[in-house]
Protein backbone atom coordinates (compact mmCIF):
# COMPACT_ATOMS: atom_id res chain seq x y z
CA UNK A 1 0.00 0.00 0.00
CA UNK A 2 1.70 3.39 -1.13
CA UNK A 3 -0.28 6.26 0.59
CA UNK A 4 -0.74 9.78 -1.13
CA UNK A 5 -1.31 12.98 0.40
CA UNK A 6 -5.34 13.80 -0.27
CA UNK A 7 -6.37 15.32 -3.39
CA UNK A 8 -6.29 19.66 -3.31
CA UNK A 9 -3.53 18.83 0.04
CA UNK A 10 -0.06 19.64 -0.39
CA UNK A 11 2.75 18.84 1.43
CA UNK A 12 5.46 21.95 2.50
CA UNK A 13 8.38 20.43 2.49
CA UNK A 14 11.81 21.58 4.60
CA UNK A 15 13.42 22.28 1.46
CA UNK A 16 10.12 24.86 0.56
CA UNK A 17 10.01 26.31 4.39
CA UNK A 18 11.88 29.38 3.84
CA UNK A 19 9.40 31.01 1.52
CA UNK A 20 6.63 30.00 3.61
CA UNK A 21 8.84 31.76 6.41
CA UNK A 22 9.72 34.47 4.64
CA UNK A 23 6.08 35.47 3.77
CA UNK A 24 4.73 34.77 7.49
CA UNK A 25 6.80 36.98 9.26
CA UNK A 26 6.97 39.43 6.85
CA UNK A 27 2.57 39.47 7.18
CA UNK A 28 2.78 39.25 11.24
CA UNK A 29 5.88 42.52 10.90
CA UNK A 30 3.40 44.66 8.81
CA UNK A 31 0.29 43.64 10.90
CA UNK A 32 2.06 44.41 14.32
CA UNK A 33 3.13 48.30 12.64
CA UNK A 34 -0.76 48.77 12.46
CA UNK A 35 -1.77 47.63 15.93
CA UNK A 36 -2.95 44.35 14.83
CA UNK A 37 -2.12 41.28 17.23
CA UNK A 38 -2.29 37.53 16.42
CA UNK A 39 -5.42 35.21 16.81
CA UNK A 40 -5.35 31.77 16.72
CA UNK A 41 -8.70 30.27 16.35
CA UNK A 42 -10.05 26.55 15.78
CA UNK A 43 -10.01 24.50 12.80
CA UNK A 44 -13.12 23.38 13.29
CA UNK A 45 -16.87 25.30 14.75
CA UNK A 46 -20.19 24.38 14.82
CA UNK A 47 -21.43 24.15 11.66
CA UNK A 48 -24.15 26.90 11.88
CA UNK A 49 -21.58 29.62 12.39
CA UNK A 50 -20.98 29.19 8.93
CA UNK A 51 -24.27 28.77 7.27
CA UNK A 52 -25.70 31.76 9.36
CA UNK A 53 -22.15 34.07 9.05
CA UNK A 54 -20.75 32.68 5.76
CA UNK A 55 -24.97 32.49 4.68
CA UNK A 56 -26.40 28.84 3.31
CA UNK A 57 -26.99 30.53 -0.23
CA UNK A 58 -23.60 30.65 -1.01
CA UNK A 59 -21.53 27.79 -2.87
CA UNK A 60 -19.10 27.95 0.21
CA UNK A 61 -21.86 26.56 2.14
CA UNK A 62 -23.81 24.61 -0.40
CA UNK A 63 -21.39 23.20 -1.48
CA UNK A 64 -17.92 22.93 -0.24
CA UNK A 65 -17.86 22.58 3.27
CA UNK A 66 -15.98 19.44 5.11
CA UNK A 67 -19.08 18.76 7.42
CA UNK A 68 -19.48 15.91 9.64
CA UNK A 69 -20.70 14.28 12.93
CA UNK A 70 -18.58 13.83 15.73
CA UNK A 71 -18.58 11.16 17.73
CA UNK A 72 -21.12 13.46 19.92
CA UNK A 73 -22.95 13.88 17.01
CA UNK A 74 -22.82 17.31 17.12
CA UNK A 75 -22.72 18.45 13.73
CA UNK A 76 -19.01 20.60 13.17
CA UNK A 77 -17.18 21.76 10.09
CA UNK A 78 -13.73 22.18 9.10
CA UNK A 79 -13.24 25.84 9.03
CA UNK A 80 -13.95 27.43 4.77
CA UNK A 81 -12.29 30.74 6.11
CA UNK A 82 -11.71 32.46 9.14
CA UNK A 83 -13.85 35.28 9.21
CA UNK A 84 -16.59 33.74 11.23
CA UNK A 85 -14.26 31.69 13.87
CA UNK A 86 -12.33 35.36 14.51
CA UNK A 87 -16.27 37.00 15.17
CA UNK A 88 -17.47 34.01 17.33
CA UNK A 89 -14.14 34.69 19.56
CA UNK A 90 -14.74 38.17 19.51
CA UNK A 91 -18.23 37.42 20.49
CA UNK A 92 -17.37 34.51 22.77
CA UNK A 93 -14.35 36.50 24.75
CA UNK A 94 -16.31 39.89 25.45
CA UNK A 95 -13.88 41.69 23.37
CA UNK A 96 -16.94 44.35 22.47
CA UNK A 97 -15.78 46.00 25.62
CA UNK A 98 -12.03 46.52 24.35
CA UNK A 99 -11.26 50.00 23.08
CA UNK A 100 -11.87 50.31 19.09
CA UNK A 101 -11.10 49.24 16.95
CA UNK A 102 -10.24 45.89 18.14
CA UNK A 103 -8.02 44.41 15.17
CA UNK A 104 -6.49 40.95 14.94
CA UNK A 105 -3.77 38.97 12.17
CA UNK A 106 -4.09 35.29 11.58
CA UNK A 107 -2.41 32.95 9.61
CA UNK A 108 -4.91 29.45 9.05
CA UNK A 109 -5.35 26.79 7.32
CA UNK A 110 -9.12 26.44 5.68
CA UNK A 111 -10.71 24.01 3.86
CA UNK A 112 -13.26 23.66 1.40
CA UNK A 113 -14.10 20.55 -1.38
CA UNK A 114 -13.68 22.45 -4.31
CA UNK A 115 -13.01 21.70 -8.42
CA UNK A 116 -9.43 21.14 -7.95
CA UNK A 117 -6.93 23.75 -10.74
CA UNK A 118 -4.29 25.88 -10.47
CA UNK A 119 -4.67 27.98 -7.23
CA UNK A 120 -7.63 26.16 -6.06
CA UNK A 121 -6.82 23.53 -3.43
CA UNK A 122 -8.93 21.71 -0.95
CA UNK A 123 -6.51 22.24 2.13
CA UNK A 124 -4.88 26.07 1.69
CA UNK A 125 -3.56 28.64 4.13
CA UNK A 126 -4.82 32.07 4.09
CA UNK A 127 -2.91 35.37 6.02
CA UNK A 128 -5.71 37.38 7.15
CA UNK A 129 -6.76 39.93 9.53
CA UNK A 130 -10.06 41.78 10.67
CA UNK A 131 -10.68 44.80 12.67
CA UNK A 132 -13.92 45.51 14.85
CA UNK A 133 -15.77 49.01 15.87
CA UNK A 134 -14.81 51.35 13.33
CA UNK A 135 -17.54 52.09 10.62
CA UNK A 136 -15.64 55.02 8.69
CA UNK A 137 -13.35 54.16 5.56
CA UNK A 138 -10.49 55.66 7.02
CA UNK A 139 -10.25 52.00 8.53
CA UNK A 140 -11.02 50.38 4.91
CA UNK A 141 -8.20 52.52 3.16
CA UNK A 142 -5.87 51.70 5.85
CA UNK A 143 -6.19 47.48 5.83
CA UNK A 144 -5.89 48.13 1.66
CA UNK A 145 -2.36 50.07 2.44
CA UNK A 146 -1.29 47.23 4.69
CA UNK A 147 -1.56 44.87 1.92
CA UNK A 148 0.17 46.89 -0.44
CA UNK A 149 2.84 48.06 2.35
CA UNK A 150 2.99 43.82 2.57
CA UNK A 151 3.84 43.41 -1.02
CA UNK A 152 6.09 45.97 -1.30
CA UNK A 153 8.11 44.52 1.63
CA UNK A 154 7.66 41.25 -0.21
CA UNK A 155 8.93 42.77 -3.91
CA UNK A 156 5.76 42.05 -5.78
CA UNK A 157 4.32 44.51 -8.17
CA UNK A 158 1.73 44.65 -10.61
CA UNK A 159 -0.99 43.16 -8.72
CA UNK A 160 -3.81 45.21 -9.03
CA UNK A 161 -6.73 46.39 -6.75
CA UNK A 162 -10.61 46.02 -7.54
CA UNK A 163 -12.91 48.22 -5.11
CA UNK A 164 -16.84 48.03 -4.98
CA UNK A 165 -19.13 49.05 -2.92
CA UNK A 166 -22.21 46.09 -2.28
CA UNK A 167 -24.21 48.97 -0.09
CA UNK A 168 -26.05 48.31 2.91
CA UNK A 169 -29.59 46.55 3.52
CA UNK A 170 -31.60 50.05 2.91
CA UNK A 171 -30.05 50.10 -0.75
CA UNK A 172 -29.76 46.43 -1.01
CA UNK A 173 -33.25 46.24 -0.44
CA UNK A 174 -34.13 48.42 -3.64
CA UNK A 175 -31.54 46.51 -5.48
CA UNK A 176 -32.97 43.23 -5.21
CA UNK A 177 -35.93 44.77 -6.58
CA UNK A 178 -34.56 45.92 -9.70
CA UNK A 179 -32.07 42.43 -9.72
CA UNK A 180 -35.31 40.30 -9.83
CA UNK A 181 -37.14 42.34 -12.61
CA UNK A 182 -34.06 42.02 -14.76
CA UNK A 183 -33.57 37.96 -14.07
CA UNK A 184 -37.26 37.20 -14.07
CA UNK A 185 -38.11 37.21 -17.85
CA UNK A 186 -34.65 34.72 -17.99
CA UNK A 187 -35.81 32.77 -15.16
CA UNK A 188 -36.48 29.23 -16.87
CA UNK A 189 -32.78 29.61 -17.99
CA UNK A 190 -30.81 29.69 -15.35
CA UNK A 191 -29.48 26.96 -12.95
CA UNK A 192 -31.52 25.65 -9.95
CA UNK A 193 -29.00 27.08 -7.44
CA UNK A 194 -30.22 30.86 -8.85
CA UNK A 195 -33.85 30.08 -8.95
CA UNK A 196 -33.53 29.35 -5.34
CA UNK A 197 -31.36 32.29 -4.99
CA UNK A 198 -33.90 34.56 -6.68
CA UNK A 199 -35.77 34.52 -3.79
CA UNK A 200 -33.69 34.17 -1.07
CA UNK A 201 -30.33 36.40 -2.03
CA UNK A 202 -30.82 37.65 -5.53
CA UNK A 203 -27.19 39.25 -4.83
CA UNK A 204 -25.83 35.48 -5.01
CA UNK A 205 -26.88 35.54 -8.41
CA UNK A 206 -24.44 37.79 -10.01
CA UNK A 207 -21.59 35.61 -8.65
CA UNK A 208 -23.18 32.73 -10.26
CA UNK A 209 -20.35 30.10 -12.11
CA UNK A 210 -22.55 28.35 -13.98
CA UNK A 211 -21.82 29.43 -17.63
CA UNK A 212 -25.63 29.49 -18.80
CA UNK A 213 -26.16 32.14 -15.78
CA UNK A 214 -23.33 33.91 -16.18
CA UNK A 215 -24.00 35.62 -19.45
CA UNK A 216 -27.03 36.82 -18.25
CA UNK A 217 -24.97 37.88 -14.52
CA UNK A 218 -22.57 39.73 -16.57
CA UNK A 219 -25.56 42.31 -18.01
CA UNK A 220 -27.27 42.46 -14.47
CA UNK A 221 -27.70 46.07 -13.04
CA UNK A 222 -24.63 46.82 -10.75
CA UNK A 223 -25.57 47.42 -7.34
CA UNK A 224 -22.94 50.82 -7.47
CA UNK A 225 -25.15 52.42 -9.33
CA UNK A 226 -28.11 52.04 -6.53
CA UNK A 227 -26.30 53.27 -3.39
CA UNK A 228 -27.91 54.69 -0.97
CA UNK A 229 -26.50 58.45 -0.14
CA UNK A 230 -24.72 57.16 3.44
CA UNK A 231 -22.82 54.29 1.19
CA UNK A 232 -22.01 56.50 -1.78
CA UNK A 233 -20.51 59.24 0.70
CA UNK A 234 -18.51 56.18 2.62
CA UNK A 235 -17.20 54.70 -0.89
CA UNK A 236 -16.33 58.59 -2.39
CA UNK A 237 -14.18 59.02 1.09
CA UNK A 238 -12.61 55.55 0.64
CA UNK A 239 -11.45 56.46 -3.44
CA UNK A 240 -10.53 60.02 -1.88
CA UNK A 241 -8.29 58.50 0.97
CA UNK A 242 -6.53 55.62 -1.41
CA UNK A 243 -5.74 58.39 -3.51
CA UNK A 244 -4.20 60.30 -1.01
CA UNK A 245 -2.09 57.36 0.06
CA UNK A 246 -1.17 57.09 -3.41
CA UNK A 247 -2.65 53.60 -4.06
CA UNK A 248 -3.84 53.24 -7.53
CA UNK A 249 -7.15 51.12 -7.72
CA UNK A 250 -9.65 50.44 -10.34
CA UNK A 251 -13.58 50.15 -9.66
CA UNK A 252 -14.93 47.22 -10.65
CA UNK A 253 -18.65 46.87 -10.30
CA UNK A 254 -18.56 42.98 -10.94
CA UNK A 255 -17.20 42.15 -7.17
CA UNK A 256 -19.99 41.18 -4.84
CA UNK A 257 -17.47 38.51 -3.22
CA UNK A 258 -18.49 34.90 -2.70
CA UNK A 259 -19.41 34.96 1.16
CA UNK A 260 -22.78 36.77 1.92
CA UNK A 261 -21.85 39.16 5.07
CA UNK A 262 -20.42 41.82 3.07
CA UNK A 263 -21.96 45.45 3.00
CA UNK A 264 -20.15 48.15 1.93
CA UNK A 265 -16.90 48.69 0.98
CA UNK A 266 -15.00 44.66 -0.93
CA UNK A 267 -11.73 44.68 -2.68
CA UNK A 268 -10.02 42.12 -3.91
CA UNK A 269 -5.92 42.44 -5.55
CA UNK A 270 -5.80 40.24 -8.76
CA UNK A 271 -3.13 38.83 -10.45
CA UNK A 272 -3.26 36.80 -13.99
CA UNK A 273 -0.66 34.46 -12.36
CA UNK A 274 -2.18 32.63 -9.91
CA UNK A 275 -5.29 30.37 -11.63
CA UNK A 276 -8.08 31.17 -13.59
CA UNK A 277 -10.01 33.33 -10.82
CA UNK A 278 -7.04 35.29 -10.31
CA UNK A 279 -7.66 36.61 -6.70
CA UNK A 280 -5.03 36.69 -4.59
CA UNK A 281 -6.16 38.30 -1.91
CA UNK A 282 -10.11 39.44 -0.90
CA UNK A 283 -12.06 41.38 1.26
CA UNK A 284 -14.32 44.01 2.54
CA UNK A 285 -16.33 45.33 5.22
CA UNK A 286 -19.18 43.02 7.31
CA UNK A 287 -21.47 45.68 9.34
CA UNK A 288 -24.03 43.36 9.96
CA UNK A 289 -22.22 40.50 11.06
CA UNK A 290 -21.28 40.33 14.30
CA UNK A 291 -24.83 41.35 15.19
CA UNK A 292 -26.05 38.15 13.11
CA UNK A 293 -24.13 35.89 15.12
CA UNK A 294 -25.79 36.84 18.38
CA UNK A 295 -23.37 40.27 19.58
CA UNK A 296 -24.02 43.58 19.76
CA UNK A 297 -23.99 46.22 16.52
CA UNK A 298 -20.50 46.46 15.78
CA UNK A 299 -19.14 47.13 12.09
CA UNK A 300 -16.20 45.00 10.91
CA UNK A 301 -13.76 44.89 7.54
CA UNK A 302 -10.89 42.15 7.00
CA UNK A 303 -9.57 40.29 4.59
CA UNK A 304 -7.54 37.36 3.60
CA UNK A 305 -5.31 35.96 0.99
CA UNK A 306 -4.53 32.90 -0.50
CA UNK A 307 -0.81 31.91 0.75
CA UNK A 308 -0.23 29.48 -2.07
CA UNK A 309 -1.47 32.16 -4.16
CA UNK A 310 0.33 34.96 -2.92
CA UNK A 311 3.26 32.46 -2.98
CA UNK A 312 2.50 31.73 -6.60
CA UNK A 313 2.88 34.92 -7.75
CA UNK A 314 5.79 35.79 -6.19
CA UNK A 315 7.76 32.67 -8.37
CA UNK A 316 5.58 34.29 -11.24
CA UNK A 317 7.32 37.63 -10.82
CA UNK A 318 10.72 35.99 -9.79
CA UNK A 319 11.09 37.50 -6.70
CA UNK A 320 14.12 36.23 -4.59
CA UNK A 321 13.85 34.30 -1.91
CA UNK A 322 17.57 34.45 0.59
CA UNK A 323 17.30 30.70 2.01
CA UNK A 324 18.87 30.92 5.62
CA UNK A 325 22.29 29.13 6.31
CA UNK A 326 20.63 27.54 9.94
CA UNK A 327 23.66 25.20 9.98
CA UNK A 328 26.61 27.47 10.04
CA UNK A 329 29.61 24.49 10.60
CA UNK A 330 29.74 20.83 10.30
CA UNK A 331 32.24 18.58 12.58
CA UNK A 332 34.11 15.96 10.82
CA UNK A 333 35.47 12.94 13.03
CA UNK A 334 38.68 11.27 12.10
CA UNK A 335 38.62 9.28 15.19
CA UNK A 336 36.21 7.67 17.64
CA UNK A 337 37.97 9.63 20.58
CA UNK A 338 36.57 12.94 18.63
CA UNK A 339 33.06 12.16 19.00
CA UNK A 340 32.73 13.26 22.48
CA UNK A 341 34.92 16.18 21.96
CA UNK A 342 32.16 17.14 18.97
CA UNK A 343 28.98 16.63 20.88
CA UNK A 344 29.87 18.65 23.74
CA UNK A 345 31.42 21.32 21.29
CA UNK A 346 27.96 21.03 19.34
CA UNK A 347 25.84 21.50 22.76
CA UNK A 348 28.07 24.98 23.32
CA UNK A 349 27.42 26.17 20.34
CA UNK A 350 23.48 25.14 20.10
CA UNK A 351 23.47 26.74 23.66
CA UNK A 352 24.43 29.72 21.82
CA UNK A 353 21.89 29.52 19.15
CA UNK A 354 24.99 28.43 16.58
CA UNK A 355 23.58 25.59 14.45
CA UNK A 356 25.76 23.09 13.61
CA UNK A 357 25.88 19.24 12.33
CA UNK A 358 27.99 16.25 13.01
CA UNK A 359 27.52 12.57 11.92
CA UNK A 360 24.97 10.33 13.55
CA UNK A 361 25.41 7.54 11.28
CA UNK A 362 28.33 6.10 11.39
CA UNK A 363 29.83 7.78 8.11
CA UNK A 364 33.54 7.69 7.43
CA UNK A 365 35.47 10.30 7.32
CA UNK A 366 35.08 10.32 3.48
CA UNK A 367 31.34 10.68 3.54
CA UNK A 368 31.30 12.76 6.36
CA UNK A 369 33.12 15.51 3.99
CA UNK A 370 30.61 14.61 1.20
CA UNK A 371 27.98 15.04 3.26
CA UNK A 372 28.81 18.30 4.87
CA UNK A 373 29.15 19.59 1.13
CA UNK A 374 26.05 18.45 -0.07
CA UNK A 375 24.37 20.22 2.36
CA UNK A 376 25.97 23.18 1.63
CA UNK A 377 27.32 24.25 5.32
CA UNK A 378 29.47 27.16 5.32
CA UNK A 379 32.07 26.18 7.64
CA UNK A 380 34.02 22.43 8.51
CA UNK A 381 36.00 21.92 11.95
CA UNK A 382 38.00 18.44 11.21
CA UNK A 383 38.47 17.32 14.76
CA UNK A 384 40.93 13.94 14.72
CA UNK A 385 44.28 12.74 17.40
CA UNK A 386 46.31 15.74 16.37
CA UNK A 387 43.44 18.25 16.99
CA UNK A 388 42.73 17.08 20.47
CA UNK A 389 46.39 17.05 21.60
CA UNK A 390 46.60 20.45 20.30
CA UNK A 391 43.54 21.63 21.32
CA UNK A 392 43.57 23.32 18.03
CA UNK A 393 41.38 23.35 14.93
CA UNK A 394 41.22 24.43 11.69
CA UNK A 395 38.11 26.41 10.75
CA UNK A 396 37.62 25.88 6.55
CA UNK A 397 35.59 28.70 5.16
CA UNK A 398 34.15 26.05 2.57
CA UNK A 399 33.51 28.97 -0.18
CA UNK A 400 36.84 30.58 -0.32
CA UNK A 401 38.70 27.73 0.60
CA UNK A 402 40.95 29.47 3.36
CA UNK A 403 40.95 28.64 7.21
CA UNK A 404 41.80 29.84 10.53
CA UNK A 405 43.42 28.25 13.26
CA UNK A 406 41.50 28.66 16.66
CA UNK A 407 41.49 27.14 20.13
CA UNK A 408 39.00 24.43 20.26
CA UNK A 409 38.11 25.94 23.88
CA UNK A 410 37.46 29.13 21.39
CA UNK A 411 34.36 27.72 19.05
CA UNK A 412 31.72 29.24 20.60
CA UNK A 413 33.51 33.01 20.89
CA UNK A 414 34.49 32.95 17.34
CA UNK A 415 31.29 31.73 15.20
CA UNK A 416 29.37 34.05 18.21
CA UNK A 417 31.50 36.98 16.26
CA UNK A 418 30.64 35.92 12.93
P1 LIG B 1 -12.27 34.48 0.04
O1 LIG B 1 -12.28 35.39 -1.13
O2 LIG B 1 -13.23 33.36 0.03
O3 LIG B 1 -12.48 35.38 1.31
O4 LIG B 1 -10.83 33.87 0.23
C1 LIG B 1 -9.72 34.73 0.38
C2 LIG B 1 -8.57 34.21 -0.44
O5 LIG B 1 -8.29 32.86 -0.09
C3 LIG B 1 -8.82 34.14 -1.95
O6 LIG B 1 -8.59 35.40 -2.55
C4 LIG B 1 -7.80 33.12 -2.38
O7 LIG B 1 -6.52 33.71 -2.54
C5 LIG B 1 -7.74 32.18 -1.20
N1 LIG B 1 -8.55 30.98 -1.49
C6 LIG B 1 -9.88 30.83 -1.39
N2 LIG B 1 -10.24 29.58 -1.74
C7 LIG B 1 -9.11 28.94 -2.08
C8 LIG B 1 -8.81 27.62 -2.52
N3 LIG B 1 -9.75 26.72 -2.67
N4 LIG B 1 -7.51 27.30 -2.78
C9 LIG B 1 -6.53 28.22 -2.61
N5 LIG B 1 -6.75 29.47 -2.18
C10 LIG B 1 -8.02 29.83 -1.92
C11 LIG B 1 -12.50 34.90 2.60
O8 LIG B 1 -12.15 33.81 2.91
C12 LIG B 1 -12.91 35.95 3.58
N6 LIG B 1 -12.95 35.32 4.92
C13 LIG B 1 -11.97 37.13 3.57
C14 LIG B 1 -12.35 38.18 4.54
C15 LIG B 1 -11.83 38.38 5.77
N7 LIG B 1 -13.28 39.08 4.37
C16 LIG B 1 -13.39 39.84 5.45
N8 LIG B 1 -12.49 39.40 6.31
Amino acid sequence: MRYAAQKGTKDILPQDIYRWHKAERTFADVCHSYGYEEIRIPTFEQTDLFQRGVGDTTDVVQKEMYTFDDKGGRSVTLRPEGTAGVCRSFIENGMTSLPSPVRMFYNITAFRYENVQKGRMREFHQFGLEAFGSEGPEIDAEIISLLTVFFEKMGVKHTKLCINSIGCPTCRAQYNAILKDYFRPHMDELCDDCKARFDKNPLRMIDCKVEGCKKYAADAPRLIDYLCEDCNNHFETLKKELENLGIEYTIDPGIVRGLDYYTRTVFEFVSENVGTQGTICGGGRYDGLIESLGGSKVPGIGFAMGAERFLMECEAQEIAFDKPDHVKVYFADLCPEAKPVISKACLDLRKAGIGCERDLTGRSFKAQMKYANKAGIPYLIVIGEDEISNGKVNVKNMADGSSEEILINGITDYFGNK
